[in-house]
């Protein structure tokens, strides 16, 4: 399969770091132990977050050092939510809880059924005020991107401001479905792989992300 060439797609990020590559080559490796691929979806999330959370407005404050006033930036106040698609998805939020500790949680449980790949939701659970606030979605794969379009759909039923998606692996069949269900909702995402195999794995991709984090294959 040839490489997926990024620019194709206008609504996808694809965040390139050194410390990203690196850390996402040792998650792809199939020696990669639990606790390791662990650690490594937790770092890679807190490096993602760091990008998807670039443009968020700041205010001045007036504070001082411990030698004089000063005027300094600030975030403004506004709201976050992460939304975690159980179960995968948990394994990047401790990563972006790190990074913005204030941020309230919710979550959307979905799991693919083996043999139609579509996605049966089994949880919904947000905050209160959800229509305040602004909306990063956390899973880590976007293959068919059945899961990500319902959970994405089933999040503006409640009606945020605005919503953006992050994965660690995304692939192209994924992105255009994503793309044209939700063209309002920024992908970002540490790589865009070659495409999906037989049974909706990408490839070359790092394998089953829930099994990897939690041990259960
Ligand atoms: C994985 C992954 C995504 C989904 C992506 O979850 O975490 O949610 O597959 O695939 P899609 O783009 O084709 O929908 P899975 O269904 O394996 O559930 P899990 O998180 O409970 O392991
Ligand atoms: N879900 C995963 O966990 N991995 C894939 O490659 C595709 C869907």
């Amino acid at each position: 399969m040839p490489p997926a060439d990024p620019a194709r797609f206008p609504t996808l990020h694809v965040v390139r770091h050194p410390l990203v590559e690196h850390k996402l080559t040792l998650m792809r490796e199939r020696t990669t132990a639990t606790a390791e691929f662990r650690q490594l979806t937790r770092e890679v999330a807190m490096l993602l977050a760091y990008e998807v959370t670039h443009d968020l407005p700041l205010d001045e404050v007036e504070i001082e050092t411990p030698l004089e006033p000063m005027r300094a930036r600030k975030l403004s106040g506004k709201k976050l939510c992460l939304v975690s698609i159980l179960r995968a998805g948990n394994g990047m939020l401790d990563g972006m809880l790190d990074l913005i500790p204030s941020a309230r949680v919710g979550h959307v449980g979905l799991y693919r059924d083996p043999k139609t790949l579509i996605a049966v939701e089994y949880y919904y659970k947000m905050p209160h005020d959800i229509e305040v606030r602004e909306v990063v979605v956390v899973d880590p794969m976007l293959a068919t991107a059945n899961s990500a379009v319902a959970a994405v759909g089933r999040v503006k039923e409640d009606a945020p401001p605005n919503i953006r998606f992050v994965c660690l692996l995304a692939a192209p069949e994924g992105v255009t479905r994503f793309a044209a269900a939700h063209p309002d909702v920024p992908i970002y995402t540490a790589a865009l792989d070659d495409g999906l195999d037989a049974k909706g794995y990408i490839l070359p991709g790092l394998g089953d992300a829930g099994d990897r984090i939690y041990g259960t294959k």
